[in-house]
């Protein structure tokens, strides 16, 4: 068999689901965060829209946590032996970096709106209280980087997917063992 075409070894069913819903939370909290923001827009969609980006924010914090944790009990199998170091290097950066800007978002979005003075309806109905002080100065600053972060999280989320496509279309076994585990999984 040819050493591009092998299976290598497919992550567990948990890793490739955690992979998905965050996939799938992340891609829609973007276009939700920048639309909820803009004018003429009703005000209940506006306020539901906001309940779901500050509620979903916090669900793709707690994922990513669980996630991070997921991964050290459980490391992934290495890459395919064929692939260049300089890609293996690229994706592990690409990873981390996205790891990291998703917790600089989620953090930066909470801060942003508890200095603000603004309720987190999920934490609230939790009862967990505002682990920030009031503060505009503190919720203006949070707002700079959750504004600005986007783009560095946006940047890395494309060269993820165009590096994920070019692995599908290669064949090399690399898209297929993140796959949903579902149908092909
Ligand atoms: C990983 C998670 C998150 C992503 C990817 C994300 C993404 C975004 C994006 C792209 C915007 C538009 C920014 C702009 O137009 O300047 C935005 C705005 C906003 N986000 Fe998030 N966000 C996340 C988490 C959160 C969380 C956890 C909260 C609050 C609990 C939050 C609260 C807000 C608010 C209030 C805005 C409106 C801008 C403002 O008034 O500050 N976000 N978000």
């Amino acid at each position: 068999m040819d050493a591009r075409t092998i299976e290598y070894k497919k992550l567990s069913g948990t890793t490739r689901l955690l992979h998905w819903v965050s996939a799938v939370l992340i891609v829609a909290m973007i276009p939700i965060g920048v639309i909820m923001q803009q004018e003429g827009l009703a005000r209940p969609t506006q306020d539901l829209m906001f309940i779901l980006h500050k509620n979903g924010g916090v669900i793709v914090l707690l994922l990513v946590v669980l996630r991070l944790i997921w991964r050290a009990a459980y490391p992934a199998p290495p890459l395919p032996a064929h692939m260049p170091k300089w890609q293996v290097k690229a994706a592990s950066g690409v990873q981390w970096g996205l790891y990291g800007m998703l917790i600089v978002m989620a953090l930066s979005g909470y801060i942003r709106v508890r200095a603000g003075g603004f309720p987190v309806e999920m934490l609230d109905a939790l009862n967990v209280p505002a682990m920030v002080p009031r503060s505009d100065a503190l919720a203006e600053t949070a707002q700079t980087i959750h504004s600005n972060a986007r783009f560095v999280l946006v940047a890395l989320i494309l060269v993820h997917v165009g590096a994920a496509l070019r692995h599908a279309v290669a064949r090399d076994g690399v898209f297929s063992r993140i796959w949903p585990p579902v149908g092909r999984g």
